[in-house]
């Protein structure tokens, strides 16, 4: 296939009328349209107004997607235990199947092609089901809670961590390691101790699994943590061995200058989620900090009952207003840095190798982005348009590993065994 445009191949390299061609699930090669056209005139050919690498959910919850407007208006440990907890119990097998496919659905037709998804207590081999179904890459595991968490939902740690092992046995490496396994203890206001150490056996005894947890999100929980370890949330996390180049932390919002230090010398990854950082009212990340340190911080919608969409868009242009009005800075988080934190930084993040930027021999992970929208008016910069302007309803067409899961022009999605 050869998909026409203007190239946005990575957050520094724009190509005016230029062309990715696909093979297999690869990008065999990108350049100029005239000339590739020439170099393989036999390929389906398609146009849009950009053509640009999928982006990265570095922290989401596809299993949340029933509960989209259930807990407005509250801030964190009330909005989880008064909603979302309870409605994360509440889901049997079947709902927890509809809820993460929901979610992925939402996710591949707004332009997330790779998720790092915190999936839930029970019933997580559903969702995992679902993400190796959907087509879209994920890295992505079970929840462990082992403490202070309603009846129902907290787990006797052994049993927690073995449904863990049973699951990264079943699912970690699937459909040619487009799926991975991130052991995924909710934070550790949930969970003890000895289940966090658990949880950094456990990855370290399996190959190319990571660690994936919320941390620091909020001062309430950060209080929780302190009272119950005597340490601050990160040094705590350092303490029991979740820190380090597998291990993803999602928010980060509040960090003392020992906290920060720790993440940057071990080369932690932060997602940053700057619509729920908002909606739950947590506070402002200090991300143009975390990035002058040399941390790889990626980019998040979290689940929909804080942020309400899936739409990666909303996240890039968040991410960079939210960091231009903290800072009173028109520098902040420019363009370039928003979609490299939704790109490339989110694919490190979850360990996928050649995927998060369109380059000869990388990942054929790929969006058309309709640009109808300013018909009327040039689009000077397609990178500023793409953080500024662009929303998920202008992803027209969705391609993950070389396998078309979005057209519109085909009518929408399509299932897995549409050929390459
Ligand atoms: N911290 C622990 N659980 C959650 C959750 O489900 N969402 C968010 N935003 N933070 C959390
Ligand atoms: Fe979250």
């Amino acid at each position: 296939m050869l998909l026409a445009g203007t190239v946005v191949a990575d957050p520094d390299t724009v190509i005016e009328d230029g062309a990715v061609v696909v093979e297999g699930d690869t990008v065999a090669a990108v350049g100029d349209e005239a000339v590739l056209g020439d170099r393989y005139p036999d390929h389906e050919r398609r146009s849009f107004g950009i053509v640009a690498p999928g982006t990265v959910g570095a922290h989401v919850h596809s299993v949340q997607s029933l509960g989209r407007g259930i807990a407005d208006d509250a801030a964190l440990l009330d909005w989880l235990n008064d909603h979302v907890l309870p409605m994360e119990a509440g889901l049997g097998a079947d709902g927890m199947r509809l809820a993460a496919e929901l979610g992925y659905l939402e996710c591949i037709e707004s332009g997330v092609t790779t998720v790092i998804d915190h999936l839930s207590v029970h019933h997580a081999g559903e969702a995992l089901r679902a993400a190796v179904d959907s087509g879209i890459r994920a890295r992505a595991g079970k929840v462990l809670m082992d403490t202070n968490a309603p009846d129902g939902l907290r787990q006797d740690t052994d049993r927690a961590l073995a449904e863990s092992e049973g699951l990264i046995w079943r699912y970690h490496g699937a459909d040619g390691g487009r799926i991975r396994y991130a052991v995924t203890p909710r934070f550790a206001v949930t969970c003890t101790d000895e289940c966090l150490r658990g949880c950094r056996e456990l990855a370290d005894a399996y190959d190319g699994v990571r660690i994936h947890t919320h941390a620091s999100e909020n001062t309430d929980e950060i209080a929780m943590v302190e009272e119950r370890t005597g340490e601050r949330n990160i040094e705590h996390l350092h303490e029991v061995g979740l820190t380090g180049e597998d291990v993803i932390l999602a928010h980060c919002v509040h960090t003392d200058e020992t906290e920060r230090e720790i993440i940057a010398d071990t080369g932690t990854h932060v997602t940053h989620c700057p619509s729920s950082n908002m909606k739950l009212a947590s506070g402002i990340a200090p991300v143009e900090d975390y990035l002058a340190r040399g941390v790889t911080v990626a980019l998040g919608n979290d689940g929909p009952p804080c942020n309400n969409t899936l739409d990666p868009f909303t996240e890039l242009k968040q991410a960079s207003l939210l960091a231009k009005v903290d800072a009173l800075d028109p520098t902040a988080v420019d363009a370039a840095t928003a979609l490299r934190m939704a790109t490339l930084n989110g694919a490190e993040a979850a360990g996928f190798e050649r995927v998060g930027a369109l380059r000869e021999g990388w990942k054929a992970d790929v969006l058309g982005i309709d640009t109808d929208l300013t018909r009327a008016t040039p689009i000077h910069d397609p990178v500023s348009h793409l953080v500024f302007a662009a929303h998920g309803d202008d992803v027209s067409f969705t391609m993950v590993d070389g396998r078309v899961l979005y057209d519109e022009a085909a009518g929408g999605h399509r299932t897995l065994d549409a050929e390459r």
